[in-house]
């Protein structure tokens, strides 16, 4: 119940899915979380009822492809909470699911504003206050999709990839101020942004989903918001510089399985 007991916690795109999850199951470990999104409704009410329940939980409108957005966000974290420990970089979109070459730049910079310079943006207003305090945690949320190939998905995998190279870097670079930087790489989750992908592609999207997870299924946002959870503990302290991949299996097996028996 307490593992995360007084820490204050940054998680961008926390109006719902992911997001949501983390910021709930961080409130619910003793975090004060700031939730970022730009689904001003849901997020004021996503925070009222957090706070309803006693705990604490604040909303700050944060489109991630504005960087005063960002900075209002970690800004307003940093000034009513007086330090900042935890940055879950987790908001994305995702553009795809038709080949590369039908993408317009539009969508190829739409996409990567939002998916990863929003993540340095995040480290960038972040780091100052995590080195001035002697440390905090930064998990930045990758996919699966950054460790295998899947048609229509290049521009969002190569986004994804790159936010796993970025968060090794980081764990090198910041180490030695005690600043602990991981990346979660989930399989295929039940969100909303997998709902647009269905109503936009079809059912048998799903179908194949599943066969691609040797658990049978696809995940539970919660068991998304655990790992975070672990990673932002002390609990990780030896934790730096790793993936965390939480996929039901999808990335250590053939992308296809075959009915073989
Ligand atoms: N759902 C999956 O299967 C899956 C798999 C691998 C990785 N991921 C990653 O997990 C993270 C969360 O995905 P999800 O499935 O919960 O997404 P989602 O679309 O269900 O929810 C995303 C949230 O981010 C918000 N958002 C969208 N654009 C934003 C912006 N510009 N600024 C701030 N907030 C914005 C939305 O309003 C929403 O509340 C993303 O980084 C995604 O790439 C998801």
């Amino acid at each position: 119940m307490d593992r995360l007991k007084d820490k204050i916690a940054v998680i961008t795109g926390a109006a719902d899915g992911i997001g949501h999850a983390i910021a709930e199951g961080m409130a619910r470990e003793g975090a004060h979380v700031f939730i970022g999104d730009i689904s001003d409704k849901k997020g004021e009410t996503f925070a009222a009822s957090l706070r309803d329940e006693g705990l604490r939980a604040d909303y700050v409108h944060c489109d991630v492809a504005e960087d005063k957005d960002i900075q209002t966000l970690i800004g307003t974290a940093i000034e009513k909470g007086g330090r900042l420990d935890i940055l879950v970089n987790n908001a994305a979109v995702a553009i795809g699911g038709f080949p590369v070459h039908e993408m317009t730049d539009e969508q190829w910079h739409k996409l990567i504003a939002i998916n990863l310079t929003s993540v340095f943006r995040g480290c960038k207003h972040a780091l100052p206050q995590m080195i001035e305090q002697g440390g905090g945690v930064i998990i930045n949320m990758a996919s699966a999709q950054g460790h295998i190939g899947l048609d229509g998905w290049t521009a969002y995998a190569g986004a994804k990839g790159a936010v796993m190279s970025m968060t090794r870097q980081m764990a090198v670079e910041f180490g030695p101020q005690n600043v602990r930087v991981n990346s979660i790489s989930p399989g295929t989750i039940n969100t909303p942004m997998n709902e647009k992908v269905i109503a936009d592609l079809g059912e048998h999207v799903m179908r194949a989903w599943i066969k691609m997870h040797p658990v049978g299924r696809i995940g539970k946002p919660s068991e998304i918001a655990e790992a975070a959870i672990y990673l932002a503990s002390d609990a990780a302290g030896f934790t730096t510089g790793i993936d965390l991949r939480v996929d039901g299996g999808l990335t250590a097996a053939p992308r296809f399985v075959p009915d073989l028996v």
